[in-house]
């Protein structure tokens, strides 16, 4: 029987000397997996229920084993619990503790089992609820972004394209694009749920186990949707891994957008958007600066995820089937990478809500780069039976006129308009307010008000 001292390792009696202290000190996760003591106490304890289930071990051990765990779970709640890291990791920190507690009988605990498949069962637990955390942070973003949404829809502001003024829009509009984002940010999180919901625990170290285990038993006590299929794939495989990385990115490269976005907007030159003071930082030269600091803290965070994925796929390129303590790794990306979107989803969560438009700035910019150009062309089309093109022409000469006379469209007269295009009747002077120009554009997924109106209702119910 395996001597269980509780200064040795498990496997002391098979190595003849204790492995290098400095490989005990950097080949340790402890410091970064004891995250998943929870899981790992949850899973032990479905595990044993089932052992117990199948006549595997006695029903007095079963109850031995989960009053141990259960006390081991209160000593790390309430802090009394040391972790060593002379027992590599979370798995063996807890057993090694079993043991001091219950003694001898804790040894029936890893019956048909390794540590191959319980550390992916404890890390997709963990994921689960991260990956819900998440999404309820990204609905109060959507929630925070769509109040904001229901107080601008008039708030006429320019859409640009090459960061030039391109077409009137609304404020509101654009922010429920930001609302878009989020909600196929929070579909590709729902979607890992897939690969998530397979239960690895059971295939042991990678072949199964000679054991009569029930998978489906304690598949459905940890909520898991069914047993992985292949052991040997089961403990090799990382790709619920790269899919939460991934997803993660996704989401901080569309919150370094709006990060970036919001920085612009809130600069001396644009002036779109004010910025209370909780979200700004000052400088220790400057006395006048108010910095976006947290916007910039944002836009970085991105490059972390990124590296984090890229880290992950690294790590998996080239590794045979199929557990290998490269593996190990996998962790410390995931949690960091959560830990990162979470603050962020936080932080850009409070600032918007401490954004305001600066209503009359937006509209004063919209009103400059002859940004209704294409509603007149769109006129001249409709009215005077002419071609896009030749309409094109038409209004790029009356903007060429304009600009030479130093005027904006709606300061142009119906005498100059004609010089361009005789046929030109009053009627066209409409064309060039910015109300009517965002007002007009009432295809699906368009920018009028009344779209606007509708797709907030619609936001509002979706899940
Ligand atoms: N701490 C290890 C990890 O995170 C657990 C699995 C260890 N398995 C092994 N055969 N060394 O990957």
């Amino acid at each position: 029987m395996t001597k269980n001292k509780n200064n040795q390792a498990i496997w002391s009696t098979r190595l003849k000397t204790n492995t290098s202290s400095l490989f005990q000190r950097v080949g340790s996760s402890i410091d970064i997996d004891k995250k998943l003591y929870k899981e790992d106490i949850i899973g032990s304890i479905a595990h044993v229920e089932m052992l117990f289930k199948q006549k595997i071990i006695s029903f007095k051990i079963k109850n031995k084993i989960i009053y141990g765990l259960n006390k081991i779970k209160k000593e790390i709640l309430s802090k009394k619990f040391e972790f060593n890291t002379s027992f590599e990791d979370i798995h063996m920190n807890i057993e090694k503790r079993l043991f001091q507690i219950i003694g001898e009988e804790a040894g029936y605990i890893h019956t048909g089992r390794s540590r191959n498949d319980q550390v992916i069962t404890d890390l997709k637990l963990w994921m689960k609820s991260a990956t819900e955390n998440i999404i309820f942070l990204i609905d109060k973003i959507i929630k925070t972004t769509l109040n904001i949404a229901e107080k601008n829809i008039k708030t006429i502001m320019p859409g640009f394209t090459h960061l030039k003024n391109a077409q009137p829009i609304s404020f509101a509009h654009y922010l429920l694009a930001y609302v878009e984002i989020f909600y196929r940010d929070k579909k590709r999180f729902r979607n890992n749920f897939e690969n998530l919901n397979e239960n690895p625990l059971g295939v042991a170290a990678l072949a199964g186990t000679s054991f009569n285990i029930d998978r489906n038993y304690t598949t459905k006590k940890l909520g898991f949707e069914k047993p992985t299929n292949n052991s040997i794939d089961t403990v090799s495989d990382r790709d619920f891994a790269l899919e939460f990385l991934f997803s993660v990115s996704t989401c901080s490269m569309h919150i370094s957008r709006i990060a970036e976005e919001l920085i612009i907007w809130n600069s001396n030159g644009f002036n779109l958007i004010n910025l209370s003071d909780k979200v700004l930082t000052g400088s220790s030269i400057m006395p006048q600066k108010k910095n976006p600091d947290l916007l910039e803290f944002l836009r970085g965070k991105s490059g972390v995820s990124y590296g984090n994925l890229f880290s992950m796929f690294t790590v998996l390129k080239g590794l045979p089937l199929s557990y290998f303590k490269d593996l190990q790794d996998d962790k410390e990306f995931i949690f960091k990478s959560n830990d990162n979107l979470v603050n962020s989803l936080k932080i850009l969560d409070e600032i918007l809500k401490n954004l305001t438009p600066n209503k009359k700035k937006m509209l004063q910019l919209a009103n400059s780069g002859y940004i209704t150009a294409t509603d007149l062309a769109d006129y001249l089309v409709k009215n005077h039976s002419m071609s896009f093109r030749k309409a094109y022409l038409k209004t790029a000469a009356i903007v060429n006129y304009a600009e030479k006379t130093k005027k904006n469209l709606d300061q142009l007269t119906l005498i100059e308009l004609q010089k361009v295009e005789p046929k030109l009747t009053d009627d066209v002077l409409k064309v060039f307010n910015l109300y009517n120009s965002v007002d007009s554009k009432k295809t699906y997924g368009g920018t009028s008000f009344s779209n606007i109106k509708k797709m907030i209702t619609k936001y509002k119910k979706q899940k």
